[in-house]
């Protein structure tokens, strides 16, 4: 994606520094474009709690070059049980944060590759090509869900006579949650590139403002037309037919088609339906848990400090600054995700193509997975 019309993906390695991996610092978007550099897997672990890297796809990316820069520990190459040091690095990224089940899917990925390695140099050389594997997948695959969603915009447009297609989207699931293009802005950024005109509610999402903050930066600077609304302003917009459908992303999508998302997606999506607003996710499979049937009960939601809430951030023309947006005497409960279930959801947007929220639809896309059936009953 493009900042100051040049080229970025949201995370890659020093092109001169093999010990170096570099990402934006999403904490200060849109106020302050920093690079900042990660140079070892406790910095990884650092980055991904702190939200310095944030959205499943770039912290799935995040933790497996955290793993990379395990093996590039000095201890590693002296100790005995490299794979077991490996493993124990693997399980500290792992419970950065619980939600994204990329970042379990990404871990799994690089450390399985290393498991018959001989010596550190020959774990660090099939670390990094796992991560590099990982990266170009998942541009691939947020290209392949931008081409399968464009033809659900195209066919709105088509209604509509050409009139701008409104999308109402929740959080931020584009370019810098992903490594490019972003799953839920992937089809919005091809409709603008076919000539389809749209445009982009964009959700502010409180606490932490990632659609006022992210979402809405990463559309100004590719030119799409969009306004920020408060976080409850979607149901009113709906009832009055300023939504022509909703497409959001996913941290963890089950196997019968239950979705994790930020907070506040399920409020959208019960309002999307009772107004009979179409109402889409946009997923990568690496976002896909096949291990879990039931999102409400399964799925682990983060919940984080109630510092989020008590505090807000704004930026005065010259620094960011924090202020306290309630009375001392009040504290706060700060659960980062919800569940949709999936009779709410119209269809899942996939690199596979789109299907309906369910066990039969996923796995019509996903034949391979009909074997590796959870524990749980269907439901
Ligand atoms: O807490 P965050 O900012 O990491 O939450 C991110 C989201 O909920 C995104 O919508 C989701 O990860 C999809 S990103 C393609």
């Amino acid at each position: 994606m493009l900042i100051n019309q040049k080229h970025y993906r949201s995370i890659w390695l020093h092109p001169d520094h093999p010990g170096v991996v570099q990402t934006f610092d999403q904490r200060k978007l849109p106020f302050e474009v920093e690079i900042v550099d990660i140079e070892s897997p406790q910095q990884a672990c650092d980055a991904i709690k702190d939200m310095l890297v944030r959205g499943a796809p770039l912290i799935g990316a995040t933790g497996a070059f955290g793993l990379y820069l395990a093996t590039l520990l000095p201890e590693l190459g002296e100790a005995e049980n490299k794979l077991q040091k490996l493993s124990d690095w693997k399980e500290k990224l792992l419970s950065t944060r619980p939600t994204a089940v990329n970042l379990q899917w990404a871990l799994e990925r690089v450390y399985n590759r290393m498991a018959d390695c001989l010596d550190a140099d020959e774990m660090s050389d099939t670390a990094l090509k796992a991560v590099q594997s990982i990266l170009d997948e998942e541009v691939a695959m947020s290209e392949r869900i931008g081409m399968n969603g464009l033809e659900l915009i195209r066919e709105i447009s088509r209604r509509k006579g050409g009139a701008p297609v409104n999308i109402l989207t929740h959080c931020n699931a584009g370019w810098i949650a992903c490594i490019d293009y972003g799953t839920a802005t992937a089809p919005i950024y091809l409709a603008k590139e076919q000539g389809i005109p749209v445009h982009v509610w964009v959700d502010e999402t409180r606490p932490r403002n990632q659609g006022a903050r992210l979402t809405a930066w990463e559309l100004g600077e590719n030119g799409i037309p969009h306004h920020l609304i408060v976080d409850n302003a979607g149901g009113h917009l709906m009832q009055h037919g300023m939504v022509d459908m909703v497409i959001v992303g996913t941290d963890r999508t089950t196997r019968q088609g239950d979705v994790a998302n930020k907070i506040g997606t399920y409020l959208k999506a019960l309002a999307a339906f009772d107004n009979q607003i179409p109402f889409y996710i946009a997923l990568p499979s690496s976002t896909i848990d096949w291990g879990i049937r039931d999102g409400i009960r399964e799925i682990p939601i983060e919940e984080r400090d109630e510092e989020e809430v008590l505090f807000s951030e704004g930026w005065d023309g010259a620094r960011i600054h924090r202020i306290r947006v309630t009375g001392t005497a009040t504290g706060a409960v700060n659960h980062g995700f919800d569940v949709t279930p999936a009779r709410l959801i119209t269809g899942l947007i996939t690199e596979r193509g789109v299907c309906p929220a369910s066990e039969e639809g996923l796995l019509s896309l996903f034949p391979e997975k009909i074997s590796t059936s959870p524990p749980g009953p269907l439901s």
